[in-house]
């Protein structure tokens, strides 16, 4: 048996951990893996090569993802996606395991129905916004980086006694900016998914300095429906007089070694993506709830039944005081 391995999407730390993890398994099992380059646009391409055991040395502990990545507009097309499996037929390729978030997932599942291949996803995104695992890969590493430049904010905010907003990735996910929020003291989160009350948020800030508090952080989902960061800023200090700065913290937390945790997960769900194919699953994510590592048809993934962050946004509130 074949099988390939992409990265797709936005590059998440742990990516490269999961492809060895795959590539390595495979090995163990007398299965050749390919390694597929840029992600669905060299699939269209016909962009593959050999991996072995020696060909993933050295990338455990390096973040970004060495195959490269794209975000594919050709894949979203039929035809594109006819290229893909032209390829992958001519290679004798039965398997393909996908690391991305759910626009990869999409696309795999549209490739499987539509041709011979089987495929599993792991779940790679900085966003944690899939269902079926506890956390996606990268996700940990992203709120360790995002906080380590919120705690500097926090020392130059408690000397001067100011109001911070600072800007954390997510377009359509709030789970970064809670993660962040929660564990950097904010008095403030606000995720695109649930609309901004500016008022609220200036009543919570007054608050604040009127409790003695020399800092104060509102954490920004750069997705929120009030415009980002430095939008939500202006509109809250309007004629407070309260002296704000901004930081939008952007790609920043995409990058760098993944965590211990997250190279880990990585590790485990590259293994069992690799088993689940040849078990000969097909058109499921990989992924980890408690400890366990469970099976998610893909079409599940992506609805996210149970991913609203509702009661972590009333901790924070209960405990910003
Ligand atoms: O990968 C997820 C993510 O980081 C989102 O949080 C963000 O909105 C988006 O990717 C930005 O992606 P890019 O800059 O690569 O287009």
């Amino acid at each position: 048996m074949r099988i390939a391995v992409l990265t797709s999407g936005g590059d998440a730390p742990g990516m490269n951990a999961a492809v060895r993890a795959g590539v390595r398994a495979a090995d163990a099992a007398g299965v050749q893996t390919y390694g597929v380059r840029d992600g669905f646009a060299g699939l269209i391409e016909g962009r593959l090569e050999p991996l072995d055991s020696r060909s993933v040395s050295g990338l455990l502990h390096l973040g970004g993802t060495f195959l490269g990545t794209a975000r594919s507009s050709r894949f979203r097309t039929s035809e594109g996606r006819r290229e893909a499996l032209t390829h992958l037929d001519l290679a004798e390729i039965e398997g393909l395991v996908a690391i991305g978030g759910d626009g990869t997932f999409r696309g795999i599942d549209a490739l499987s129905r539509e041709g011979h291949v089987r495929v599993v996803g792991v779940p790679g995104t900085i966003d944690n916004d899939l269902s079926g695992t506890d956390f996606t890969l990268g996700f940990d590493t992203a709120v360790n980086t995002a906080l380590e430049s919120i705690d500097r904010i926090r020392d130059t905010a408690t000397s001067h006694g100011r109001l911070f907003f600072v800007e954390v990735m997510g377009r359509a996910s709030g789970w970064l900016a809670l993660y962040a929020g929660l564990a950097g003291g904010a008095s403030e989160v606000l995720v695109p998914e649930q609309p901004t009350d500016v008022e609220r948020v200036r009543a919570r800030v007054q608050q604040t300095f009127a409790a003695g508090k020399r800092f104060c952080l509102v954490i920004v989902a750069e997705g929120d429906d009030a415009g980002g960061a430095y939008a939500v800023a202006e509109r809250v200090a309007e004629g407070t007089g309260i002296d704000y700065r901004v930081t939008a913290l952007g790609h920043v937390q995409r990058g760098g070694p993944p965590t211990m945790r997250d190279r880990v997960v990585a590790s485990v769900l590259g293994d069992a993506a690799v088993a689940a194919l040849l078990e000969g699953a097909d058109r499921v994510m990989l992924g980890q709830r408690r400890g366990e590592i469970v099976r998610t048809p893909l079409e599940t993934t992506w609805s996210r039944p149970d991913r609203a962050p509702h009661e972590l946004l009333a901790l924070m509130a209960r405990l910003a005081r």
